[in-house]
Parts: structure tokens; C-alpha cells; sequence
């Protein structure tokens, strides 16, 4: 295939407007798949192999007396994988903007559409869901336009589900997106845009060929890292791996090289022939863990075990970090870092559904910095290593958190109630404007630790499951924050300190001390519990002794006595939230 007769594209949309219910579409359409079930067995199994997303696959398609190789580039579909959606659309010249007729543009869609739009790409804006009751889809065109400024005079308005007008797509797609502009004659460049797991094969990559050729036995080298690899297997997506043993500049397809873990695949990594090094693409950033949380098993017996599992798992997943930590009250455990919490709930769910594994869960952190006065700075991961106050006495110049910039796009009778949860999260409002008479969009500055608990569950109640949400990072922002501990007789717990927002302690302070007292069971002797910064305490339960008299006997009123706090006590804290 000449490049002229190649288009490589993706489908961006908000989750749930029908982005696979489109793919499966134009993968019939094109004959890739049957329209019969057992197909779409298939992209399930692929689906479920690979957690997230529709797959990325080949189609041939004849166009006014062409033969076309069509390319559909799949995005992953939510908030923390922004920056692999970014490096996705790298590997495209264009991408339909999807929008659901009934629901009109959500945040993901304004997110989806700045990403495409940074790098360049022709978006051709489609409505889709028009078969729904509730379409609206003259409202929807409306807003496109508003927002993005883009042309609606010729837009598609289809059916995914019953197939109405997906026939004008593909046509549209070849009439509207440049095909890919590498030189087949030039040094090999290959750009790495996803990879998954194989338990067969190993890591399997999926790249786009920028400039040059690939070919099986060839060695490559990886610009970030330097690592050599031999292609073993090249192929295209179609709609499972079919072996072509080379790949050509301008097309897409998937690479099994020598690469052990699925960590070494790093998506926005630019490959070249060894000993002919070409200047990688730009935009690349190595996997960055936004949230953190320690992981230990319920019963101490089962870390080997899980080890097992946890080492699985992140074979699997290159975005995940992990290392080993060990709590006084909780035991051996592991601290993993994720790209956010979404992230975070998926591999819990896994490590439950597929590993059998009960584990508690630490309260999320984000990665919080310290300044030094000599200008050293040294990030944060877990609440331990929060340095006491009398330790930062003359070495602090500030502490610093991340911040993100959120896009909340919702109907206007929400608003006060949204703003409220914003304010109340420490958001500052950056802007906000009228997308058509009824819905707003909103855009805050609100911290990274705001988000990770239940801000979506709540911005979701409380706007009747109408609000979106969407992310980007912001970076580091001063912050007057401090770490609280909890005490229990008056010994520091390690596994419940956390770092707040110092506007926060007395409330949190209050209601950790008031929770724990309600989850830890009565014993034989009174059980003090304490929140504390720096030494002070902030707030205090008492437990009674369960017999009072007897327990003055026994242990003579000893209140210093080490509990061992019980692990359900700890479950119960931590997974009420
Ligand atoms: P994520 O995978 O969660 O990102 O969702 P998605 O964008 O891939 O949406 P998906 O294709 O899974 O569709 C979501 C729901 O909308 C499914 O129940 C589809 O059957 C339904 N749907 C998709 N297209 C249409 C359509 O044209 N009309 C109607 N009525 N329903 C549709």
C-alpha cells in the first residue's frame, strides 16, 4: 500500500456515546469481522485480555476504484489514561469526534478534542444515538460548533446501533484526513502507542511506522532507554495479529520483540534501527504514578501468595509502580503507585476477581514535595516518610502538592451545588461558560488529594448523574499541608497517617477519631484514640473497658498498654471511606 492509500485514525468520545458500538460497525462494514455473534466474541475475548477499550485493527476498504488500508487507532477511554490518549493520536492524522445526541458534549469530549486538536489532527465531528427518543440532535450540532468552532455543514448524523448513515463514514474518513506523511526511504522511526501482555508471546507493541521499514529479524534500539531488541514477529491487526513479517512507513501495526515486561514498553517511545539512532518524536514522558496506596493482605499468611499475583498484574500493566513496604501495624505489604484512582479500583477489582486476594487498601495519597532551603527538593509517596515538624525546623523553604485543572460540564439548575462541592474541595473557579441556554462549562483549579477520594461519586449525586469530569495535570502548586497521625494508647498507628490540607485537620481529625472509636471493638482495658499534628492533639474518643471493675483488677488502669489494632478494624475503616 502507497501511503496515499493509507489513513490511520482513532474515535474519541465520551464514554459510553458509542465509541465500540461504531468500531464494531465499521469493522463489518469492511468485512474484518461478520456481523454474526461469534465476532463479536472475539473483540470481548481481545477486550478482556487487554482491560481497556475497544482494539486497535486494520481494515481494507475500496473506495471510487481504490484499495484503502484504513487504520482504526484505538484510544483508551478514561481520565487517567490522558496521556496515552495523547500518544495515540499521535499515531493518527484525523479521529471522529463522537458525540451522543441525546447527551450532547460531555467533559471528555472537550478533553478528547484539545488532545486531538494539540497534535495537529483533521476531527470531523459526528452525532451519533440519533435512533434514541431523547436525540436532540440540532441542539447537539449547536454546541459542536460553539465549542469547538468546528464545521458542521456537512456532519454525519448516524445510528451505531442500527447502522444508520455509518456508510458515509468511511468515505468521509479517506475524503477528510491527509493520509500519513513518512518517507518509506528514510532511517527507520517507529513510535510506540500501546502495548499489552501476552501470557504466549510476551510483550506485544503496537507501532506506527513513521519513516522507514520494519522487518522480522531486525535489531531496534529504544530511544528512552537505549535497550536493544529483535523483532521476532511483525504483523498487522486484523482483527487479531496477522503475520506480514515487515511493516511500512506510514502503517500500523503490532511488533513482538524481545522485551520481557510490559514495563519496558513505554507508550510515546520512538524505536530506531540499531546503529542508525534518529531523533525521537517529540511529547514523550515516562509512566508518572499520580496516586499512591499501600497494599496488605488481610491475613499475613497470604503475602507470598499475593506477591505472586501483584508481580502478574503488573506484568500486564507498564503504568503501574511497586515496591515493597513494610507497616508496623499491617505488616508486610507493597506501596503501588497508579495514574490515578480509576486506575487504582481496576487493579484492586483484578487482584480480588482474578487473584482471589482480600487485601486492605491504605487511604490514597498523592505525591506531595518538599523544598529545601538549599534548593534540594524530595517528593512524598506515603505518609511516613512526612518528616515531623521539629525536623523541618530552618532546611524548609515550602511544601508543594499537585494540582489538576478539572472540566465539569453540567446543566445550569446544578451549578450551586457543584460550585459548593468545588469550594469545599479547595477548588478555585478558572472560568466558566454557557454552552447552549442550559448547560455550563466550568474549568477549576482544585488539588490532586481532592479528587482522589470521592469527588466523582459525589459531583455525580449531586448533579442527579448529570455533571462530567475531566482532568489535566497542573503541576506543582504551595501548599501549607501537615501530617496527621493517629494514636491509639498513645502509640502512633503508621498505617493511618495521612497528609491534609491544614484548613482540613480539625474536621478529619475529628471524624478519623470518631470512625475508629465505632470499628474498634471494646476490650479488656480502656482504649484511648488521639489525632495529632506535631504533637498536638486535635482531637480524642475513649473506648470503655468492657467490664470496667474487672479490667481495673487485671491491668491496674495500665491506659499505655499497646493494642494490637485488629485487621477487620482496619478493613472497616478503610473501605468505609
Ligand atoms: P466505553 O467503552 O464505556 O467508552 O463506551 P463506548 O463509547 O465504547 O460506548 P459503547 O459502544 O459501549 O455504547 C454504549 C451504549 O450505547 C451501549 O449500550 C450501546 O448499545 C449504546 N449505543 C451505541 N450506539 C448507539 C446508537 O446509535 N443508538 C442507541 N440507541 N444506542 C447506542
Amino acid at each position: 500500500f502507497p501511503a496515499e492509500n493509507i489513513r490511520n485514525f482513532s474515535i474519541i468520545a465520551h464514554v459510553d456515546h458509542g465509541k465500540s458500538t461504531l468500531a464494531d460497525r465499521l469493522l463489518e462494514l469492511t468485512g474484518t469481522i461478520s456481523s454474526n455473534h461469534s465476532h463479536q466474541q472475539v473483540l470481548d475475548k481481545l477486550n478482556v485480555e487487554r482491560e481497556r477499550g475497544i482494539t486497535t485493527c486494520s481494515m481494507f476498504y475500496k473506495y471510487k476504484d481504490k484499495d484503502y488500508l484504513l487504520n482504526l487507532i484505538d484510544t483508551p477511554g478514561h481520565v487517567d489514561f490522558n496521556y496515552e490518549v495523547s500518544r495515540s493520536l499521535v499515531a493518527c492524522q484525523g479521529t471522529i469526534l463522537l458525540v451522543d445526541a441525546s447527551q450532547g458534549i460531555q467533559a471528555q469530549t472537550v478533553a478528547n478534542f484539545f488532545l486531538a486538536f494539540n497534535e495537529g489532527l483533521t476531527i470531523i465531528p459526528v452525532i451519533n444515538k440519533i435512533d434514541l427518543p431523547a436525540a436532540e440532535p440540532d441542539r447537539v450540532i449547536n454546541q459542536v460548533e460553539s465549542t469547538f468552532e468546528l464545521d458542521t455543514s456537512e456532519i454525519s448524523l448516524i445510528s451505531a446501533k442500527s447502522g444508520l448513515g455509518v456508510d458515509k463514514i468511511l468515505p468521509s474518513v479517506i475524503e477528510k484526513i491527509p493520509p500519513p506523511s513518512g518517507d518509506v526511504n528514510k532511517p527507520l522511526k517507529a513510535f510506540l502507542f500501546d502495548s499489552w501482555y501476552d501470557t504466549y508471546v510476551g510483550v506485544i507493541c503496537l507501532m506506527e511506522i513513521v519513516d522507514g521499514k520494519l522487518q522480522k529479524g531486525d535489531k531496534i534500539v529504544s530511544a528512552y532507554s537505549e535497550k536493544m531488541y529483535e523483532v521476532i514477529d511483525i504483523g498487522i491487526m486484523h482483527p487479531e495479529q496477522f503475520t506480514t513479517g515487515y511493516l511500512h512507513a506510514g502503517q500500523v501495526g503490532y511488533v513482538v520483540c524481545s522485551m520481557k515486561v510490559a514495563a519496558e514498553a513505554h507508550v510515546g517511545d520512538t524505536f530506531y534501527h540499531i546503529k542508525n539512532p534518529v531523533d525521537p518524536l517529540p511529547g514523550f514522558e515516562p509512566a508518572k504514578s499520580m496516586v499512591f496506596a499501600g497494599v496488605f493482605p488481610i491475613d499475613t499468611n497470604e503475602f507470598n501468595r499475593l506477591d505472586e499475583s501483584i508481580t502478574k498484574l503488573t506484568l500486564n500493566d507498564a503504568s503501574v509502580s511497586i515496591q515493597r513496604e513494610t507497616s508496623m501495624a499491617l505488616g508486610q505489604g507493597w506501596r503501588i503507585g497508579f495514574l490515578g484512582t480509576l486506575h487504582m479500583d481496576v487493579f484492586k477489582q483484578r487482584l480480588e476477581e482474578e487473584h482471589d486476594a482480600n487485601v486492605i487498601i491504605t487511604q490514597p495519597t498523592v505525591p506531595y514535595k518538599i523544598v529545601y532551603r538549599d534548593g534540594t527538593a524530595k517528593l512524598i509517596r506515603n505518609p511516613t516518610e512526612f518528616p515531623e515538624p521539629m525536623e523541618l525546623q530552618n532546611k524548609l523553604s515550602e511544601l508543594q502538592e499537585p494540582m489538576i485543572l478539572a472540566t465539569i460540564i453540567l446543566p445550569e439548575e446544578y451549578m450551586g451545588s457543584i460550585i459548593d462541592l468545588c469550594g469545599s474541595r479547595r477548588g478555585e473557579q478558572i472560568e466558566y461558560n454557557y454552552m447552549d441556554e442550559s448547560r455550563v462549562i466550568m474549568k477549576y483549579s482544585i488539588p490532586l488529594a481532592e479528587i482522589v477520594t470521592d469527588f466523582h461519586d459525589e459531583l455525580k449525586s449531586r448533579s442527579s448523574g448529570y455533571a462530567s469530569f475531566d482532568y489535566e495535570d497542573m503541576g506543582y502548586q504551595i501548599s501549607d499541608i501537615v501530617k496527621m497521625n493517629v494514636l491509639i494508647n498513645k502509640k502512633p498507628v503508621d498505617a493511618l497517617a495521612t497528609i491534609l490540607h491544614r484548613s482540613q485537620v480539625a474536621n478529619v481529625g475529628r471524624e478519623w477519631a470518631k470512625k475508629l472509636s465505632e470499628v474498634i471493638p471494646k476490650q479488656l482495658y480502656e482504649v484511648i484514640i488521639q489525632t495529632t499534628i506535631g504533637g498536638k492533639v486535635i482531637a480524642r474518643e475513649t473506648i470503655p473497658a468492657m467490664r470496667k471493675n474487672v479490667t481495673a483488677k487485671c491491668y491496674g488502669g495500665d491506659v499505655t498498654r499497646n493494642i494490637e489494632l485488629p485487621q477487620k478494624a482496619f478493613y472497616d475503616f478503610l473501605s468505609k471511606g
